[in-house]
């Protein structure tokens, strides 16, 4: 079993700490008074993002954060940090995370997803840290035939090598519990993450043309793209559009401190979906997000995108009964929070580094 220890005692790796729910979970475990160690290569994110994480949490709390721009498939750096830091728990972040770009990119994706969490684990179990929490997804479910989805629905085969890595890193993950029962396994299955931090210092921040719907509709009301693309009207939704479990990556983020929690002292293997339990359509996301610019979002329908599915929404009711975890934000809080961050950073973190 592993030890229970309190928040002060305990020091945290979190990869991926740069990105954009990696930087959110920061921020809540610092301010918990956990000690983290935050390893990125940067490739996805922004090193300003390390000094706003350090402004919202204070002085104080910033002190127990280290920061160290690596690759996890660099094996010998890894291992430099856990000689130095000893982490107790992980928390996983760091991957590639663009569905249509994995579909180009196969090998680009399963090497990197998959060959860097062998070699975390590897390295974690080599240091007896085996306490992990990954960050699955939805997307494990497929196209569900009655959501809301539970922990229970059955994982169905991945439409992308992205999903398929997800896939399979849960799969290698409860193996690994398998073969040693040490160790202590959390997926954690997000939603559609969205929002950023109340404060406008942190945000979701994609490179070039955004990939999914939040960011984008967020451009087009900063003036920076001229109309949102609605991908399809004609699904079987009350307004035909696409509806997903849209939850607030503060929430997000508190999730994966409940998990920690709940981990602690524990050697088990337990999944949990976070989420609100609340189905949101595209035009719904665009009215509740014309509510906070304050003016009128030009949108056109367009045709389906391929590999989309019609709706997907969770039961979260698992994380509330186990872990005390409920999200607590609604769409209209999502949407002023990343119109907040947008209005703030219309070039997120671009305007700072330069
Ligand atoms: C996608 C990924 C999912 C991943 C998640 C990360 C797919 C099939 N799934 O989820 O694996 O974990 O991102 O956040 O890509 N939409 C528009 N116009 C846009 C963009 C999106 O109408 O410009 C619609 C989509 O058709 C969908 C909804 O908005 O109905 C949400 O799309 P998106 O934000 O891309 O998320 P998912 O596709 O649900």
């Amino acid at each position: 079993m592993s030890c229970s220890l309190a928040p002060s005692e305990t020091c945290v790796l979190v990869t991926g700490g740069a990105g954009f729910i990696g930087s959110h979970t920061t921020v809540e475990l610092l301010e918990r008074g956990y000690n983290v160690v935050v390893v990125d290569d940067l490739s996805n994110s922004s090193p300003v993002a390390i000094e706003r994480i350090k402004e919202i949490v204070g002085a104080d709390a910033a002190q127990n954060l280290t920061f160290y721009e690596e690759n996890i498939l660099d094996r010998a750096a890894l291992t430099r940090i856990f000689d130095t830091h000893h982490p107790d728990r992980v928390i996983h972040f760091a991957g590639f995370k663009a569905v249509g770009e994995s579909v180009a990119k196969p090998l680009e994706y399963y090497s990197n997803n998959i060959g860097s969490t062998l070699t975390l684990c590897d390295v974690m179990r080599e240091h007896d840290c085996k306490s992990i929490i990954f960050s699955s997804s939805s997307t494990v479910y497929g196209d569900p035939d009655n959501p809301p989805v539970t922990e229970e629905d059955p994982k169905k085969p991945a439409t992308n090598p992205y999903g398929w890595t997800k896939w399979m890193i849960e799969q290698m993950l409860m193996d690994l519990h398998t073969a040693d029962p040490a160790w202590n396994v959390v997926l954690l299955r997000y939603f559609n993450p969205i929002g950023a931090h109340p404060s406008g210092l942190i945000g979701e921040d994609p490179k070039g043309i955004p990939n999914n719907l939040v960011p984008y509709v967020a451009q087009v009301a900063v003036g920076k793209r001229e109309a949102v693309q609605v991908f399809g009207n004609d699904y079987p939704t009350p307004d035909g559009t696409g509806v997903r479990d849209y939850i607030h990556v503060v929430d997000l983020a508190r999730g994966h401190v409940s998990a920690l929690e709940w981990m602690n002292g524990r050697s088990e293997v337990e999944i949990f979906n976070l989420g609100t339990g609340t189905g949101s359509s595209v035009l719904d996301v665009i009215h509740a997000f014309e509510q906070a610019c304050g003016h009128e979002l030009p949108y056109k329908i367009c045709p389906r995108r391929a590999g989309d599915i019609a709706a997907n929404w969770c039961d979260a009711s698992k994380a509330e009964r186990m872990m005390g975890w409920k999200a607590q934000f609604d769409i209209a809080d999502m949407c002023r929070d990343s119109w907040n961050w947008q209005s703030k950073n219309p070039d997120g973190f671009a305007t700072a580094e330069a």
